[in-house]
């Protein structure tokens, strides 16, 4: 689905709606007499007869009815619709193929970090459009310590300058930032700008965006066990009560929903040690577009092909 579809199920939807309010607010002036009755012995007696001139009832009982029958029929549409194109909830996505981008132009690979930077924040800023109320972001993993100093180096500075650049703008659109990974690892001045951002967007609700730096998930997954095992010595917390549903209460994202959606660029079949706890229902899609090239458009593809897929949770 192309962003024109999507443009025309939104525009479809005020379309049903103009003509439910149409065709709602029409019949009483064009069929006062029915209206009369209709409100008579529906909802209350009018105070005052319809000052307009009444036709005969028998006359206009059948466009009448077709007129009811289209707002109905209108209001039904757009509660199917409603129930049927859903918005997922919680977007997670690994974003591949800065480098790559970088080489099909002969550049080198910072300058593809630094537009992917740049698709993040319009990525953010898509989702919070499309009413995704979570979207987590790999945007660094335990693993890319082992690329190139200079590599790395340019990314921790992108991500202090997204930091710096965006998170007044973001704040300002209702967007909360938050992170996960083993963060203390993290240079200092990179934490101190984290902190920043996260305070500074604490009490926004619109849309959470959260970076995944320094992020492992078999890390995560041992950071829980960790937690666990120090409650169980402790005795706040007995090995019999504990349930997947209670270990997710120890993994860095305890507070919010499984991801509903995982979108991976770059063609790479692989889930790349990202949320290995949470993806386990998560549908997949992955598209060839690489990092820098993701746009507003290539989400609402991800979307509608997410609106395409039956999610059975291991039933039937
Ligand atoms: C993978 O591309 C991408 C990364 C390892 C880092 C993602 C970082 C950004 C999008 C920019 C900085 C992020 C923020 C939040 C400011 P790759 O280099 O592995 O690409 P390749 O597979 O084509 O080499």
């Amino acid at each position: 689905m192309r962003v024109s579809e999507l443009k025309f199920d939104a525009e479809s939807k005020l379309f049903w709606l103009r003509k439910c309010l149409l065709a709602g607010s029409i019949a009483p002036a064009r069929y006062p007499r029915l209206y009369e009755s209709f409100t008579d012995s529906v909802f209350f007696k009018p105070t005052a007869p319809c000052p307009l001139p009444l036709p005969s009832p028998k006359e206009h009982t059948p466009a009448y009815a077709v007129s009811a029958f289209a707002f109905l029929f209108g209001i039904s549409l757009l509660v199917v619709r409603e129930m049927v194109n859903q918005v997922p909830k919680h977007v997670a996505i690994i974003m591949d193929g800065n480098g790559r981008w970088a080489r099909q132009r002969g550049w080198p690979r910072s300058r593809g970090h630094l537009e992917g930077a740049k698709a993040v924040k319009a990525c953010v800023e898509a989702c919070l459009e499309l009413g995704i109320l979570y979207v987590t972001l790999y945007a660094f993993s335990t693993e890319n310590w082992q690329r190139p100093k200079e590599e790395v180096d340019t990314l921790m500075g992108l991500l202090r300058k997204f930091l710096r650049d965006y998170t007044r703008d973001l704040a300002g659109q209702g967007i909360r930032l938050q992170a996960i990974g083993r963060l203390t690892e993290l240079p200092e001045d990179c934490q101190a700008q984290l902190r920043e951002a996260i305070d500074q967007t604490a009490n926004n609700d619109k849309l959470t965006a959260i970076l995944a730096i320094n992020y492992s998930g078999r890390a995560e997954i041992v950071d829980g066990i960790k937690r666990v095992a120090q409650e169980v010595k402790t005795n706040r917390l007995h090995l019999d009560e504990l349930t997947a549903e209670k270990f997710s209460q120890f993994l860095y994202t305890h507070q919010w929903p499984d991801p509903d959606l995982l979108i991976r660029t770059s063609g790479e079949m692989r889930i790349s040690n990202f949320l290995l706890w949470q993806l386990s229902y998560t549908e997949m899609y992955v598209t060839q577009t690489l990092w820098p090239d993701f746009k507003r458009e290539d989400l609402l593809e991800a979307v509608a092909e997410f609106n395409r897929r039956q999610r059975r949770y291991g039933g039937v």
